[in-house]
């Protein structure tokens, strides 16, 4: 079983190592991610598996804010189907209520089906399409769900 603990920056090394083997070329920079894990409107999680990062997640979720944004989550290849981005976006949904979020926002590539049916399952619905937003002319596909409605038990 995998731990999940709140993100700081000595995760940084790991974070960044999957986030350029996940997202390349669309991967954020090292400052970007360092501002996003130091930032108070954040919560940063990652997952660790004896003593190894296995994946991290975040949300946007100002305090005082209606809204909240999941601004990234990978899990590394080895470690996928296991439920693990499952318990991350449970615990990222849980954070975005507490912070008084009533809806909750992302943006998943149209050409990946995986996450939209983790997201779909999770009781986000679309909202829209983004045309052409990620390099390679990739389209986003805008999703929200209500930040209220209960998260699901972990699988
Ligand atoms: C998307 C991602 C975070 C899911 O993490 P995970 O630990 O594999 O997800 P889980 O094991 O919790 O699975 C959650 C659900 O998503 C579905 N799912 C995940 N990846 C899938 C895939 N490639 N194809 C189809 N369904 C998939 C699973 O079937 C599962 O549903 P179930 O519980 O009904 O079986 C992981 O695949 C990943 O890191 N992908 C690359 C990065 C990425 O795409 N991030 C999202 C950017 S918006």
């Amino acid at each position: 079983m995998s731990g999940i603990r709140e993100a700081d920056l000595r995760d940084l090394d790991a974070i960044m190592a999957l986030e350029s083997a996940t997202f390349a070329p669309d991967d954020w920079s090292r400052e970007s991610m360092s501002r996003e894990i130091a930032s108070e409107h954040t919560r940063y999680l990652v997952a660790e598996q004896g003593g190894e990062l296995v994946g991290y997640a975040g949300v946007l979720a100002p305090s005082g804010s209606t809204d909240a944004d999941i601004q990234t989550i990978a899990v590394a290849p080895a470690h996928r189907g296991a439920g693990l981005g499952r318990r991350l976006m449970n615990e990222l949904l849980d954070y975005a209520a507490s912070s008084g979020a009533r809806g909750v926002f992302l943006e998943v590539r149209a050409d990946n089906p995986g996450a939209q049916h983790l997201y779909t399952s999770l009781g986000f619905a679309v909202l829209g399409v983004r045309p052409r937003y990620y390099k390679g002319g990739i389209d986003a596909v805008v999703m929200k769900r209500d930040a209220r409605e209960p998260v699901r038990g972990e699988a």
